[in-house]
């Protein structure tokens, strides 16, 4: 089983990125800290066990997470996971005939372009020399072949067709560097939205680690889409503290930015996953029920033993499929909401429509957004439960799953975080706002969305029939004339 492990594990980590240390941002913290949930974990559960005796060591939580994803250092490029780490993959195209290798014939997947005064860094991803990096100083793209650098050798069996990366990981490396200089100080080292100026804004930097992002295109259940990350980037999120990046950061860094957030959000997202196969019977809580039902601590080792080397392959694979395939369809057209008709004309009518549609009983706005749209709705003064501990939180109103306060909107100011253009409110209504209470109303009919895009982009300037208090009257004045 442990070799099964291993060697599965071998063929999802494509290559360890040696990142320098160097640049801006470095005077932060420059270690990914782990989860409370890890954290939570019995102490084998998190470091797993040495090898002794004869058997092979066991991997813990930690470890799993630090194989996979490294260090700000040095990050693993892991190639199950559908980031673009950057570099070049390419092919030994002819078994080298000598034991101690000097150069290497390869095929690329692009071209090749070689600048003499700068090496290139070679990374064998599969067979023997997996994992093994070496110089590169000349490039010939004619004959196809490597001259590797004097000082480095290569003593490995290699072979034709084992697979090679060219500069990998530059994508990243650079993203990380960015990510460390503008975004660090509010999003954490480790995107855990906890910087030290996080604590100063509200609403919080997110935490990417739970891997849910408010204001995607995508469909209620879909993750966010690189071209939503990029929106954020250009636009911010109006109203908040998140800034635009526009004149900052030019199309190539916002890509290397995007990519980098995608690997902490990933890596957060594998963190909880592990933490949560390991939890039910392995927290520290578990550990001590376990005691004081009668079990001892080498019961609860012995079967963590067996659950690390028996189970655990599986919900690895599991776990990596799924984050695999639920970010590779969020980037699908068939995961972006296109409304089945364009906006309905912006009528008063449509207004009207769209309005009994925001009061009526089944669709409610009103409960939470009020009936004025001022967010002051009933939802919006109740204490809520925390749905993990069960207890009421001190602070009536609504909250997200980052457990911070997180009221309705007030709609009068015209502000929309997710973008104002018609389509962003459509979407908006059509998935929610992800993560907070804002639920998806996807089983309206999409003309009927728009009747309330309509209504709700008129809030600010609405005159109510009858109290008509004037376009320009204070919001006071209107929300006391439409109650
Ligand atoms: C001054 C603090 C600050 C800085 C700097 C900052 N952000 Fe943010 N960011 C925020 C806040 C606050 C939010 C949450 C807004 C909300 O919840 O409505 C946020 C939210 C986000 C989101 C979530 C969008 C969504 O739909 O959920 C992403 C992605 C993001 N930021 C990326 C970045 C990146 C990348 C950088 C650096 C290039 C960056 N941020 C820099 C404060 C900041
Ligand atoms: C159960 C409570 C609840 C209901 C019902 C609800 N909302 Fe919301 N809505 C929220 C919350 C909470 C937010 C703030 C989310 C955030 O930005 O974190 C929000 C945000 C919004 C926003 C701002 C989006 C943006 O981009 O900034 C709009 C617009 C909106 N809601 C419209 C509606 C409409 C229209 C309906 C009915 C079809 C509705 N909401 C129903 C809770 C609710």
């Amino acid at each position: 089983m442990l070799v099964q492990m291993n060697r599965h594990i071998a063929t999802l980590i494509a290559a360890a990125l040696l990142v320098s240390a160097a640049g801006c941002g470095e005077s932060l913290n420059s270690y990914f800290v782990y989860s409370d949930q890890t954290e939570a974990l019995m102490q084998e559960a998190q470091n797993g066990f040495p090898a002794k005796d004869g058997s092979k060591a066991l991997a813990g939580a930690k470890q799993l997470l630090d194989d996979r994803f490294g260090d700000p250092q040095s990050l693993n490029a892991w190639s199950m996971l559908p980031i673009d780490f950057g570099g070049i993959t390419g092919r030994v195209s002819e078994t080298p005939d000598t034991s101690v290798i000097k150069g290497l014939t390869l095929q690329f997947d692009e071209e090749v372009s070689f600048d003499e005064d700068e090496a290139l860094i070679l990374q064998f991803v599969t067979g023997a020399a997996a994992r093994t990096v070496v110089k590169v100083d000349k490039w010939s793209a004619e004959e196809g072949k490597a001259t590797l650098s004097d000082s480095d050798t290569l003593e490995a069996a290699v072979v034709a067709g084992d697979v090679v990366v060219l500069n990998g990981g530059i994508v990243l490396q650079h993203g990380r560097g960015l990510y460390m200089r503008h975004c660090s100080h509010c999003h954490g080292t480790s995107g855990d939205g906890n910087g030290p100026t996080a604590e100063y804004l509200v609403p919080r930097p997110r935490d990417y680690r739970q891997g849910v992002f408010k204001f995607t295109s995508t469909n209620d259940r879909a993750k966010i889409s690189r071209d939503d990350l990029h929106r954020v980037l250009q636009n911010g999120i109006p109203g908040t503290y998140m800034p635009s990046f526009v004149p900052m950061l030019n199309e190539q860094d916002q890509h290397a930015v995007v990519e980098y957030v995608r690997f902490l959000t990933m890596r957060g997202e594998f963190e909880k996953k592990i933490a949560a196969e390991l939890s039910p019977d392995f927290s520290k809580d578990a550990l001590a029920s376990q005691l004081e039902a009668g079990d001892s601590k080498d019961d609860v080792r012995d079967y963590l033993r067996e659950f690390l080397a028996e189970d655990m392959p599986d919900s690895l694979e599991f776990v990596s499929e799924d984050l695999a395939s639920s970010w590779t369809t969020a980037d699908t057209d068939e995961a972006v909401i296109t409304p089945d008709i364009s906006r309905v004309p912006d009528t008063p009518e449509s207004r009207r429509l769209g309005r009994e549609l925001y009061l009526s009983k089944g669709i409610n706005c009103a409960d939470c957004h009020g009936i004025a749209g001022k967010g002051d709705g009933p939802q919006s003064t109740i204490f809520e439960k925390n749905p993990v501990t069960q207890e009421l939180y001190d602070s009536p109103g609504l909250h997200d799953v980052w457990d911070n306060l997180n009221q309705p909107r007030d709609l009068t100011r015209g502000i929309y975080r997710g973008g104002r253009r018609p389509v962003d409110l459509f979407r908006r209504i059509h998935a929610g706002v992800k993560g907070s209470r804002m639920p998806s109303f996807k089983i309206l009919k999409h003309e009927q969305i728009w009747h309330i895009v309509n209504y709700v982009l008129s809030i600010p300037f609405e005159i109510e029939p009858g109290h008509a208090p004037g376009v320009n009257a204070p919001a006071e004045a209107t929300t006391t004339a439409s109650l």
